[in-house]
């Protein structure tokens, strides 16, 4: 149902008569025959709740077919089961099935209605095929109608992403509790692909498990150096429960005790994060958070004596404070640079996300070398302020101590 009601108002803002066509994301080769796990196409999901590779949705107001894979007795055995042509009607509230091999056939007579057509081609071999039978025809792109819709999370939405944030918080905690000097950076990581594996979700991106100065690495995924006991840890992982993701980043150190100066960056970056969850409330420019980190970020790193006054705050704090989070981790919407205008409305999710990384720089004061501290969470925006989904996870430097030390 509530796909249906996706495409009524999707529908709606299109005008009469038009005609939507949509495919699944193709299965990707990783190497010789093996394939990487299949992940539909995001809008495509959005639209209808359909997870089988090799198929097309297209609907109008009048009629909602869905192209898929014919059942396959021996295919099956192999691959895995599938719905089938039968099934689909009922299961996907569709009018019409249709095998993917009648596709191009099939086509032709739907988009026959006169409307206007709406398709996005991803250049995979079923959107060339499509093309293909559209080459007489106006096409309108649609992607921007339905990313301003997935920006705005429904109560099905929140739910699962609330789902997401609980089995990722818990996944952190756990990682807290259990990491220690000598252990790899991957035998971290292997806490989160259990716990996340148990509760029936994957890792939404590609962790970060970064010891020491591969904090200063953005991107760090490598995941395969020694914990040095007086160095931090910075974790950035988050689960996709049924496709939808979550987003947490925590930094703490590896002994389970902050040194002097770790405590002084990392309070900067919580200070920061902190007064920037407090500004997202609806009306409030999407932006707003971000400028409200930076200073922080940039009086403090001034204080320690790290920043020159007219310095480069960049060198310190090189990426945004945020993005949008839903269907995926870097999802659509605000963050995007034209939208830096845009304000905040009730139910859009976003990241909050500061941070600091100061490298082994001979300007510096050695004290603060190699400390990379990032702290993230992940925030939905309510009708008269925000809820923080993540907010169970410790973040205050007293309470991530005791959780350590085995205390609370
Ligand atoms: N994990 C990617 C990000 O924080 O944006
Ligand atoms: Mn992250
Ligand atoms: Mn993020």
């Amino acid at each position: 149902m509530i796909h249906q009601k996706r495409r009524s108002s999707l529908l709606n803002q299109l005008g009469d008569g038009a005609l939507v066509i949509i495919s699944t994301n193709p299965i990707q080769k990783r190497s010789g025959d093996t394939d990487y796990p299949f992940r539909p196409n995001s809008d495509f999901y959005y639209l209808t709740g359909f997870n089988e590779p090799d198929s097309v949705a297209v609907f109008s107001h009048d009629c909602y077919t869905i192209f898929l894979r014919p059942n396959d007795k021996k295919k099956e055995i192999w691959e895995g089961r599938r719905l089938g042509i039968e099934e689909a009607p009922a299961k996907l509230n569709a009018d019409k099935s249709y095998s993917i091999a009648d596709l191009e056939l099939e086509l032709l007579k739907l988009i026959d209605n006169g409307g206007n057509i709406f398709f996005d081609s991803k250049s995979c071999p079923i959107d060339n095929k499509i093309v293909d039978v559209l080459w007489r025809n106006e096409v309108y792109s649609v992607a921007s109608y339905i990313h301003e819709m997935r920006l705005i999370k429904d109560e099905h939405e929140i739910e699962l992403m609330q789902k997401a944030a609980n089995i990722s918080v818990n996944a952190h905690e756990l990682a807290m509790q259990n990491t220690k000097s000598g252990l790899f950076e991957y035998e971290v990581q292997s806490i989160f692909d259990g716990y996340f594996t148990k509760n029936n979700s994957k890792h939404a991106y590609s962790p970060i498990i970064a010891g020491g100065q591969n904090a200063c690495i953005l991107h760090y995924i490598e995941n395969n150096k020694p914990l040095n006991e007086g160095d931090l840890l910075l974790i950035d992982a988050g689960c996709e429960f049924e496709y939808y993701a979550s987003d947490i980043t925590r930094t703490f150190p590896i002994s389970g005790t902050f040194s002097s100066p770790q405590k002084e960056v990392y309070q900067i970056v919580l200070d920061a994060q902190m007064a920037a969850i407090n500004s997202i409330r609806p009306g409030v420019k999407v932006n707003e958070p971000h400028v409200i980190a930076s200073n922080i970020i940039r009086d403090g790193l001034i204080d320690l004596g790290i920043l020159e006054t007219d310095g480069e705050l960049s060198e310190f704090y090189m990426h945004r404070t945020g993005h949008s989070i839903g269907i995926d981790v870097h999802d659509v919407g605000t963050y995007k640079k034209d939208d830096y205008e845009k304000t905040f409305v009730s139910g859009m999710v976003i990241t909050v996300e500061p941070g600091i990384y100061i490298n082994n720089d001979d300007k510096i004061n050695p004290i603060y070398r190699n400390i990379g501290v990032r702290i993230e969470d992940d925030v939905l925006v309510t009708n008269d302020g925000n809820k923080v989904l993540t907010e169970s996870l410790v973040k205050e430097i007293k309470d991530i101590e005791l959780i350590m030390n085995n205390q609370i």
